[in-house]
């Protein structure tokens, strides 16, 4: 497979491409042909997308980017292949013993046509963090960056009209090397692809209804719920479905010590606000530190609220007046209500309020309608 480190910019320049291959001149001419067509199609400034009805399913991009480690833990420099199917030894890491990682960011086209990732420096460092944590080699941060950018530049006709939705980004890394016995892989692989979304939640922008699970934990102290690996997920996925099956949005775990406080969603932090005060579980190793729940807590403090992030008493749920949930996937999601032992209770939702507030900061900034005092956008094109 050959290297792409450029865009097509127009009909005639033909990229190569990896498992680009030619078999006879009938089949290179029609390998040709729909190459061509596929030039000319991303030479379009939108894909063929049904921009109104988008939600969050994978939606087929045209590139996506990887970089393998050597021994050395360095990456090479990388290359961006036609999106698809990846090759995978049966031993390597990731299938055997769980090594692996996933980040989430978006990619925005603002009204003014730039396209700005949000906070990506962020993600970077997670994924560094969690890839400490699960005993891996890490792509740096420039690197990482790099590859975003790369997939985003590539793929550009997939990002949304501006008010349409964004370019999820998916980066992920994997031990990819085999190992027989249990052993961190001897290589790991960084793989950047994306897909348009808008709504994470099938809701819409509706208000969701929480499920206090009190069977499974999602995690415990010493273990991973603090970082993006993807072992987190997979144990949740039962209770998710049961929760989603009585018509709930999606599941509130609980500490796994006490099973008395609160930690998070199954993708995003959660926000009590009592008054002026906002109130959200401190991260100490079983919550993951959100870069919205961060950004989240930039801006209310700057808006004068009080924050607090310490132990949330599953009671506390009955004083609170908005409940919200923070999330790159999520954006800032007004909670309607969150069931515990069979009683229900119920927030205000709607305009004029501070999940309101900090949700239409937000996304100006990520958008770029609200000029970025902090340094929090990157602008790549
Ligand atoms: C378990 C969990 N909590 C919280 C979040 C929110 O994090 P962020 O705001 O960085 O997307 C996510 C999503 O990535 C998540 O998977």
């Amino acid at each position: 497979m050959a290297l792409l480190r450029c865009i097509p910019q127009s009909s005639t320049y033909l990229p190569k491409i990896r498992g680009f291959r030619m078999h006879g001149t009938k089949a290179a001419a029609s390998v040709v042909e729909e190459h061509i067509s596929r030039a000319e199609r991303e030479d379009e400034e939108y894909a063929d997308v049904d921009w109104d009805n988008l939600g969050f399913s994978l939606v087929r991009t045209d590139y996506m980017f990887a970089t393998k480690s050597s021994s050395d833990g360095n990456f090479d420099q990388g290359y961006l292949s036609r999106y698809g199917n990846i090759e995978l030894n049966p031993a390597a890491g990731i299938l055997n013993y769980g090594q692996g990682l996933i980040e989430g960011l978006k990619a925005y086209r603002g009204e003014d046509g730039r396209v700005l990732l949000f906070r990506p420096d962020l993600n970077a460092m997670r994924m560094k963090m969690g890839a400490e944590r699960m005993c891996m080699h890490s792509p740096s941060v420039q690197h990482f960056i790099e590859g975003v950018k790369q997939t985003v530049l590539a793929n550009r006709r997939w990002v949304p009209p501006p008010g349409k939705g964004s370019l999820y980004l998916r980066p992920l890394l994997f031990g990819s090397g085999a190992s027989l016995g249990v052993a961190a892989a001897p290589e790991y692989t960084f793989l950047v692809f994306g897909s348009p979304v808008q709504n994470y939640f099938k809701e819409g922008t509706a208000a969701l209804n929480l499920y206090v699970e009190e069977v499974v934990p999602r995690a415990y102290l010493g273990g991973t719920g603090g970082v993006k690996a993807i072992s987190n997920y997979g144990p949740v996925l039962e209770a998710m479905r049961r929760a989603k099956s009585r018509g709930f949005s999606d599941v509130l775990y609980l500490d796994a010590e006490t099973g008395k406080n609160i930690e998070e969603v199954s993708a995003s932090n959660i926000f009590l606000v009592k008054g002026n005060t906002i109130v959200t579980p401190a991260t100490n190793g079983t919550i993951l530190g959100g870069i919205t729940r961060k950004s989240v807590i930039e801006i209310a403090l700057d808006l004068g609220y009080k924050v607090e992030e310490r132990s949330v008493a599953v009671e506390e749920l009955k004083d609170a007046r908005e409940v919200f949930c923070t999330g790159t996937a999520t954006g800032v999601a007004s909670v309607g209500s969150i069931t515990f032992q069979n009683t229900r209770t119920e927030y205000k939702v709607g305009d004029a309020l501070v999940t309101q507030q900090l949700r239409s900061i937000l996304v100006g900034i990520q958008t770029g309608s609200i000029q970025d005092t902090k340094d929090w956008v990157l602008e790549i094109a």
